[in-house]
């Protein structure tokens, strides 16, 4: 079958049919979903933390996720796969968001490039849209900007609300093909929803979204911290996988594997 594309998408939304985005980082997780039919997958910089080991998004670099962008695409052929733009590579304007997401789609092979902001970088997203770069936004609560933000915290709430509307629609204007709405009030993502006419995905954004994402590893419980209230644990893959590097442990100590069929004569 062919490549989802972002008039699916928009078709999806038009016909209120609900779609499922996953992040993925490398070989088997990229598979996996694609099998699974997860039509969009986001080589995000929450890699920062599930990947790479850092405490936040904001030291990835561009060559770490084009790392892993490549993977991701050379393991798909029906996912679109959209490459997060790291914090400090598109912000101080329209010619350098240019210049990384010519990498992220060249070098990287994705289609798509996400970037957090509203209002504020709306010339950036005119500049991909306008140039053959589709753009995913990301509005309500940005990661890269966790320090100016104040941690993590809903975004939208009261007189939030106007802002985080007048952001909806400033990346929709300049072009994005669809917008990530992170924890925002349920209600103030269900009139965003009603009010743009490009798909909203939500994360921590309530059910009446037009597509939802989560970062796999949470979703999969292969993170053994914390999780965000709005995570859901499908799967326990820590606990799977700590029982398997242990039994073949065992195994090696008590002398058990290799057997004979795992030998050569
Ligand atoms: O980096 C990421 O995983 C993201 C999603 C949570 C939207 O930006
Ligand atoms: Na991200």
């Amino acid at each position: 079958t062919a490549r989802v594309r972002i008039h699916h998408l928009q078709q999806a939304k038009e016909r209120g049919e609900k779609w499922a985005m996953l992040t993925a980082y490398d070989t088997y997780s990229a598979q996996v979903f694609e099998e699974a039919g997860i039509p969009v997958m986001l080589v995000g910089d929450s890699a920062g933390n599930v990947v790479l080991g850092h405490s936040s998004t904001v030291p990835v670099t561009v060559d770490d996720l084009l790392l892993m962008t490549k993977a991701v695409t050379r393991s798909t052929k029906r996912s679109l796969i959209v490459a997060d733009l790291p914090f400090g590579s598109y912000e101080s304007g329209p010619q350098e968001a240019f210049a990384t997401a010519v990498r992220m789609m060249k070098e990287g092979g994705a289609q798509a490039v996400k970037l957090e902001g509203g209002v504020r970088v709306a010339p950036q997203i005119r500049m991909l849209t306008d140039n053959g770069v589709p753009v995913m936004a990301h509005v309500g609560f940005t990661p890269q900007s966790e320090h100016a933000l104040g941690g993590f915290r809903v975004q939208g709430r009261g007189a939030g609300a106007d802002q985080l509307l007048a952001d909806a629609h400033a990346v929709q204007e300049a072009g994005a093909f669809a917008v990530v709405l992170e924890m925002v009030p349920a209600p103030v993502a269900a009139q965003v929803t009603k009010e743009l006419s490009i798909p909203t995905i939500g994360i921590g954004a309530g059910a009446d979204c037009d597509a939802q994402v989560l970062v796999w590893p949470d979703m999969a419980g292969l993170n053994g911290g914390r999780v965000p209230k709005f995570v859901k644990r499908y799967a326990d893959l820590r606990g799977e996988l700590l029982r398997a590097a242990r039994e073949y442990a065992d195994e090696v100590r008590g002398g058990v594997f290799p057997g004979p069929e795992h030998s050569f004569e």
